[in-house]
């Protein structure tokens, strides 16, 4: 069964409205509920969702289409330099602050048989461990890199979020299995964590967190949803108000932290 929005625990701060541009990073599930809590969430900030084709797909086109002026749609593959350079033009031409990034993309299957989660030493291929890397560990400390000249540009507080998620923690690794997205995944939280302790230095306002969403209804959980204990999964929008709430939640002080959608700090 899947928990339904209403209930939305989030902790926000009362801290003042957030204004000026926010992004996106991938039109999945999580990406397009992120951007939906954001736009109700904050009327005086304008969103840019991105995904990778040129157009966008209907899903996105018709969340576009509920809010023609405050969202915009930008493609972007986080394992394309050319279009990381591309993404950093366009925030640099914005005639608002950067105030907040999300990074929702992800990578944890491809079909079946050959591109599943790792159950064994055995079943580990370079490939997999390769693309895993490339799109959970490199693409988000690439796209750190490429946010952060306009970062800088921000007066006030501003937040760098990227999706992890909890089997991506050592300490709490109790079952073993999915070898190349658990690494990935631990691999973002460290190469994160440095990101975080360089902006303490150069950009005392930004937050860098890592997220994990909990047991989440999308494309990229789908196949593994029976073993998720009844009512223990949740809705995109659930889990993207709740980590919003987090978020917003959160100061430069909490910088480089690794937190689940209840609050919770994860180990590493
Ligand atoms: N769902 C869960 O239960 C769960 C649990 C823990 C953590 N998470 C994390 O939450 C995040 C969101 O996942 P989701 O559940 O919303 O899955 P999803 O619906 O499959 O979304 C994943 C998104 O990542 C995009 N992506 C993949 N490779 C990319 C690349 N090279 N560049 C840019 N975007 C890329 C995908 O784009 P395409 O559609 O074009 O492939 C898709 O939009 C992921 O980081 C995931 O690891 C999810």
């Amino acid at each position: 069964m899947v928990n339904s929005p209403q209930g939305e625990n989030a902790t926000e701060s009362g801290a003042a409205p957030l204004q000026g541009h926010g992004l996106v990073v991938a039109d999945g599930a999580l990406g397009r509920a992120m951007a939906r809590a954001l736009l109700a969430r904050a009327p005086a900030l304008t969103v840019t969702i991105t995904g990778r084709a040129p157009d966008p797909r209907p899903a996105t086109r018709r969340l576009l289409q509920q809010a023609p002026d405050r969202l915009a749609y930008s493609l972007l593959d986080l394992c394309r330099d050319e279009q990381l350079a591309s993404l950093a033009s366009q925030l640099d031409h914005l005639d608002r602050p950067l105030r907040l990034v999300v990074n929702a993309s992800g990578w944890l299957h491809g079909p079946a048989p050959h591109q599943t989660p790792e159950k064994r030493l055995a079943a580990l291929r370079r490939s997999a461990l390769h693309r895993s890397f490339a799109v959970n560990a490199w693409g988000p400390v690439l796209l750190a890199q490429a946010v952060a000249p306009s970062l800088k540009q921000t007066d006030g507080r501003a937040w760098f979020a990227s999706l992890s998620a909890r089997v991506g923690s050592i300490g709490d690794n109790h079952l073993g299995g999915w070898y190349s997205y658990r690494a990935a995944k631990a691999a973002q939280n460290q190469l994160l964590k440095t990101v975080a302790l360089e902006w303490r230095r150069t950009m005392p306002g930004v937050c860098v967190a890592c997220l994990h969403p909990g047991a989440m209804d999308s494309p990229l959980s789908r196949p593994f949803q029976a073993r998720v204990p009844p009512g223990k999964l949740f809705t995109p929008d659930f889990s993207a108000a709740a980590l919003l709430g987090v978020l917003l939640a959160l100061t430069p002080q909490d910088s480089g932290g690794f937190w689940a959608w209840d609050g919770q700090p994860i180990p590493w």
